[in-house]
C-alpha cells in the first residue's frame, strides 16, 4: 500500500462552487482550490468575477485559482486576492479557446520567459504563498514543463501541480505519469512538492499514479464530478486510516445519496445569489453511471427552478440505495421531477 499523501480536489468551473469544495472536505479531500477565474475581472472589481472566489469559513486553506495573460492584471489580482487567501494558485493548464487565445492558461507553457517572469512578480505582490498548476506543454514536440517546473521551484512557489496532457491533447489519451515522474526528479532537489494529476479515477488508479510518479500528493478532477466520495473510497481502500467517513457503511448508491443531501444543505447553509448556480448540472451529474439515471436525467433538466431539482433526485437516490425498486427506474423519482418541471424559473 502506497504511504498517504494528500488529495486534492481538482480546480474545475462549473463544479468546485464552495458548497461542493466544503462536501468534497467532508467527503475526504485534504485541499480544495476555486475554479478558474478571470484576473480580467478580478482586477476590475467584477462581481460575478468575486463571486467565483468566494469562500466559507470551514474552507481552510482557501485557495483561489486565477488565469490570465496580461501580467499587470495578475499581478493585481494576486495582490488583492492574498489579503484574505492561504494560497494563490496560477493557472497554466486550461486548454480553452477562450482562454488560450488570450494568451493564458495553458498557452503560456509556451512561452516558458513570460510565464516566470510572470510567477516571480506575482510571488513578489503576493502576501501568501504562490502555487502552480500546469500541463506538459504546448505538444508533443515542445514539452516544456521540466524546464518550467524547475524554474518555478528556483522562484520558491509553494507547490507545483502537473496534468500530464500537452495543450494539444486537451482531454484526449492518456495521462502521462512517467513524465509526471521527471518533473518530480528534476524539482526534488528544491524540495517542493509536486502534486500529480490526471486519470485518477479509483484506489487502484490513485495506488498506480503515486508508484509511477513518487508524487507528494493526488488531485482528483473529473472523478470526483457526481461523486465526491470517491476522496474517503481511496483513503479508505488504501488503508489510510485518519477517515471516518460520514456515510458508514453505504454502498455506491448510498453514498452518492449521502453526498447529494448534504450539498443541498451545504447550498441552504451558504445560500446568497450564486450558492446554488451549478445545482442542476451537479444533479445530471450525479445520475451517471445509476441504473435508471439515463431515464430520470431528461425530467431533471426539464426542471427551471433549480431549487427544485434537490427532491426527485433524493427519492431516486434512496430507492437505488435501498434496492428498492426491482425495475431499474424509480417512477416516484420522475413523477417528482415532473411536477418539479411545471414550477416557474428561478428568479433573482
Ligand atoms: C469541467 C472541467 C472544468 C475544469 N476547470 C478547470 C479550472 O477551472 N482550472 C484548472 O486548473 N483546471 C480545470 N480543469 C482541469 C482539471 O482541474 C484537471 O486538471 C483535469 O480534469 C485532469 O484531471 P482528471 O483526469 O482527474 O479529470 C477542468 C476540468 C473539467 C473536466
Amino acid at each position: 500500500m502506497p504511504e498517504q499523501v494528500p488529495l486534492f480536489l481538482a480546480p474545475m468551473s462549473g463544479v468546485t462552487d464552495v458548497a461542493y469544495r466544503l462536501l468534497a472536505r467532508e467527503a475526504g479531500a485534504d485541499f480544495t482550490s476555486t475554479e478558474f477565474t478571470a484576473a480580467s475581472g478580478l482586477s476590475r472589481q467584477d462581481a460575478k468575477s468575486w463571486a467565483k472566489v468566494e469562500t466559507h469559513e470551514r474552507e481552510s486553506p482557501f485557495i483561489p485559482q486565477i488565469f490570465g495573460g496580461i501580467e499587470d492584471e495578475m499581478v493585481e489580482t494576486a495582490r488583492l486576492l492574498s489579503k484574505n487567501a492561504d494560497t494563490i494558485d496560477l493557472n497554466f493548464g486550461c486548454p480553452a479557446p477562450k482562454v488560450t487565445k488570450t494568451c493564458a492558461g495553458a498557452a503560456m507553457m509556451a512561452d516558458p520567459d513570460n510565464l516566470i517572469y510572470m510567477v516571480s512578480r506575482c510571488i513578489e505582490a503576493s502576501e501568501s504563498p504562490v502555487s502552480v498548476k500546469m500541463r506538459l506543454g504546448a505538444n508533443q514536440n515542445a514539452l516544456t514543463v521540466l524546464e518550467i517546473a524547475e524554474r518555478c521551484a528556483q522562484l520558491g512557489v509553494l507547490r507545483i501541480c502537473v496534468h500530464g496532457r500537452t495543450l494539444a491533447q486537451k482531454y484526449r489519451g492518456v495521462a502521462d505519469w512517467d513524465m509526471i515522474r521527471k518533473v518530480v526528479e528534476v524539482v526534488e532537489p528544491y524540495g517542493v512538492p509536486v502534486i500529480a494529476n490526471g486519470d485518477i479515477v479509483d484506489s487502484r488508479s490513485a495506488a498506480s499514479c503515486l508508484e509511477i510518479t513518487g508524487a507528494a500528493g493526488l488531485m482528483i478532477g473529473r472523478g470526483a464530478i457526481g461523486d465526491p466520495c470517491i476522496f474517503g473510497r481511496i483513503k479508505s481502500e488504501l488503508g489510510w486510516v485518519d477517515f471516518e467517513a460520514p456515510w458508514g457503511n453505504e454502498n455506491e448508491a448510498g453514498q452518492k445519496h449521502w453526498a447529494w443531501n448534504r450539498y443541498v444543505e451545504l447550498v441552504d447553509e451558504i445560500g446568497g445569489p450564486y450558492a446554488a448556480r451549478n445545482m442542476k448540472q451537479h444533479a445530471i451529474s450525479f445520475t451517471k453511471g445509476l441504473p435508471g439515471g439515463r431515464e430520470l436525467r431528461p425530467h431533471l433538466h426539464a426542471i427551471k427552478d433549480f431549487r427544485l431539482i434537490g427532491e426527485p433526485l433524493n427519492i431516486a437516490l434512496e430507492a437505488f440505495s435501498q434496492r428498492r425498486h426491482n425495475t431499474l427506474i424509480v417512477p416516484e423519482a420522475i413523477e417528482a421531477a415532473a411536477t418539479a418541471s411545471e414550477a416557474g424559473g428561478w428568479r433573482r
